[in-house]
């Protein structure tokens, strides 16, 4: 195949991939990631046979089968098992306790939606499997989501190798050696934990599918690409999935404090459902 040298992605088209990143995905990107676009979508384009951005542009708008593949390579997926160890803290010694005591013999539905590769949602599996060991009567589902499908096929399978696995076995190597199952080199969390696991697309600037459904809602280090108005969209979104008193868990450099949201603040990174928006 005959290598295409593809010219620099200009202003205008610049502008135009920018705006389509917004329809997509709701994430705003300023001509800053000018580099960052380019790195992204150059192999694709070569892929395709395509020899410019312009003619990308023009592929994407008319197959609709290429938009899923564009919002996977424009969305940013870093994440990590134990990710903001205060959070589990939080979770494991004060929601979960105080949850159970509430809600005796029912089923604590937790949501993560903005799932990624899965690190996430298997940390919070493993949190609760923990609790249930010592109270057997607990039970729980957990549901990941996110926009892009790539991520979400690694976060089905649940399998980890090299980076995301060293620092969870170097920072919780009793958790590591109990919940990871390996097999030459690649770990699997275990089974009985991914059982109790769903995954599906979902666009957060969506409404979700199962109204008042859940106890908690991880949504962390996702706000964070959205601009303000934005934010509001998708936390009054998210909102509708909480049951009344329910709980949302943010990322450490995210906060609601000058946004107009239905949540109160509880603590640092935690909110509690509110019956109308506060700001
Ligand atoms: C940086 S990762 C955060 C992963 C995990 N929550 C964590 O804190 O480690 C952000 C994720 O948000 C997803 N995302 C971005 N825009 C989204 C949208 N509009 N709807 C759903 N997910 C989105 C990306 O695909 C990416 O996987």
């Amino acid at each position: 195949m005959s290598w295409i040298d593809l010219e620099e992605l200009d202003q205008p088209l610049l502008q135009k991939v920018l705006k389509l990143v917004h329809m997509y995905t709701g994430i705003t990107m300023g001509i800053g990631k000018k580099t960052l676009i380019q790195g992204r979508l150059r192999p694709r384009i070569r892929k395709l046979g395509l020899s410019s951005y312009g003619q990308y542009i023009e592929y994407l708008n008319s197959h609709k089968d290429e938009v899923q593949e564009f919002v996977n390579l424009v969305t940013t997926n870093e994440t990590s098992f134990f990710r903001t160890q205060r959070v589990w803290d939080f979770f494991t010694k004060e929601f979960l306790p105080l949850w159970i005591a509430t809600n005796p013999d029912k089923t604590l539905k937790i949501w993560s939606g903005a799932a990624s590769s899965g690190e996430e949602i298997y940390t919070i599996g493993i949190c609760c499997e923990e609790y249930r060991q010592k109270n057997p009567g607990f039970n729980y589902q957990i549901m990941g989501t996110d926009i892009s499908s790539e991520v979400l096929a690694i976060a089905e399978v649940g399998e980890y190798s090299g980076r995301s696995i060293e620092a969870f076995k170097a920072n919780n190597r009793q958790l590591f050696d109990k919940y990871m199952e390996s097999t030459e080199g690649v770990f699997r969390v275990r089974s009985d934990i991914r059982s109790k696991i769903r995954f599906g697309i979902h666009n957060l600037f969506q409404i979700p599918v199962d109204p008042k459904k859940y106890d908690i809602i991880f949504l962390r280090n996702v706000l964070i690409y959205f601009e303000p108005k934005d934010q509001e969209k998708v936390l009054s979104n998210i909102s509708k999935g909480l049951v009344p008193d329910g709980v949302l868990i943010i990322g450490e450099s995210e906060s609601l404090s000058s946004l107009c949201t239905p949540f109160k603040y509880k603590l640092p990174l935690v909110y509690e459902k509110a019956e109308e928006c506060l700001g």
